[in-house]
């Protein structure tokens, strides 16, 4: 009697222990990920820090930007007793070092593993070792972990990642989880007591093709879009499901910019910035740090929006704000001008009730109310947003 009352004692004790961190991405992280324009063979301590100090000057972080994340290809082997080994060419002043300079800077910092043997890049996987790369962190002052799924051959995700969570927990510094299983295994349905984000697809443009069209081809972001329907149901304050990290500013018009920072807003997206934000043009900051924009993406009520309306190449998206207020998205994904005739009655709007007061969101401009019918232009790969506020 009394063992099994130990046993039960155990059982509670060690789930109890078990878990996330609360309290982390009660909206969705923000941040900047140095994977989409420097790749393997471009990052360094310098690149690093020449971000985290751009992501000051050029308003970033005064927008909500915080995480300065390294992915893959800063760890080259393992000591003998099995510690993680930093590529020292690359970042001789150590991980320490770097975190304390981002800290300093007001932001956050985070470091990408994998799951498996080995990294996406080849480099050595937290397989076998995550306590060991989990204390590392901790000591460090890592705040934000992205863990992927390359060369997990054999592999449950659940157990995978749910061995990564307890290392990082026993550790007692909170660090945010970033899961990386690219959608594999619906990771929707399991790994909100796991992680803060999960991935919901492949990576965008997963073809290789970054020269090229971003925007459809395979695994383009307007098709990465398609793969979100129904998946809002999953997110909320401290559970997000991630369509990838943004591509904004990285060969693509302007245009096709605004449209992809807007959907990702509307599906209360991670906001991972990928551009070099030295390099970034007026349009690409002026997109990535609108306050309006921000705004819906942040929203404390913390819904994913959903699409109302699909006629192809037109869609109607709806996103519920907290105080009653509502973003609709208007989105023309033809390459074609559309003419419209915007009747709000005809929206199919959930939960819309009573008389609104209308505003554009990207012009600031106000448009009247609910109640009036506009002749409307949708330019092409484009979109036009709207905030709803109960009169
Ligand atoms: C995978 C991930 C990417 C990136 C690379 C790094 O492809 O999905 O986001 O982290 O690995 O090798």
């Amino acid at each position: 009697m009394k063992k099994i009352f130990i046993l039960i004692f155990i059982c509670v004790f060690s789930k109890a222990e078990a878990q996330k961190f609360e309290n982390l991405a009660l909206t969705p992280p923000m941040g900047w990920n140095s994977w989409n324009t420097f790749k393997c063979d471009g990052i360094n301590e310098n690149v690093i820090k020449e971000m985290a100090n751009t992501m000051v000057s050029k308003g970033m972080k005064a927008a909500g930007y915080e995480y300065i994340v390294i992915d893959d290809c800063w760890q080259i082997g393992r000591d003998n007793q099995g510690y993680i080994i930093i590529d020292k060419e690359k970042f001789p002043s150590g991980m320490k070092a770097l975190a304390d300079y981002i800290h300093s800077k007001g932001l956050k910092f985070g470091i990408y593993s994998d799951a498996g043997t080995h990294t996406c890049g080849g480099r050595p996987g937290s397989k076998n070792y995550e306590l060991k790369d989990a204390e590392r962190y901790a000591e460090w002052g890592v705040d934000y972990l992205k863990y992927d799924w390359c060369n997990t051959e054999g592999q449950d995700a659940i157990a995978s990642y749910t061995l990564m969570r307890d290392a990082l927990y026993t550790n007692k510094r909170p660090i945010l989880f970033s899961i990386c299983e690219w959608g594999e295994n619906e990771p929707w349905k399991w790994a909100g007591t796991i992680g803060h984000i999960w991935r919901t697809t492949y990576d965008i443009n997963f073809d290789g093709s970054f020269d090229g069209d971003r925007w459809g081809n395979q695994f383009g972001w307007s098709e990465i879009i398609d793969k979100q329907v129904g998946l809002e149901k999953y997110a909320g304050p401290g559970h997000w499901n991630d369509p990838d990290m943004l591509a904004v500013g990285i060969g693509m018009p302007v245009n096709e910019s605004r449209a992809h920072f807007t959907m990702w807003c509307m599906l209360a997206a991670p906001l991972m910035s990928g551009n070099d934000l030295r390099e970034m043009t007026y349009d690409t900051q002026a997109i990535l740090t609108n306050k309006h924009l921000i705004a819906i993406d942040q929203d404390n009520l913390g819904k994913q929006g959903y699409k109302i309306i699909d006629e192809g190449a037109f869609e109607v998206w709806q996103k519920p704000l907290s105080n009653g207020e509502i973003a609709i998205c208007l989105f023309n994904r033809d390459t074609k001008v559309k003419d419209y005739i915007l009747n709000w009655k005809q929206l199919k709007i959930k939960a819309f009730e009573g008389t609104y007061s209308v505003k554009n969101v990207w012009t600031q401009s106000p448009m009247g109310t609910t109640e009036d019918i506009t002749k409307l232009q949708l330019p092409s790969r484009d979109v036009i947003l709207f905030r709803l506020k109960p009169i």
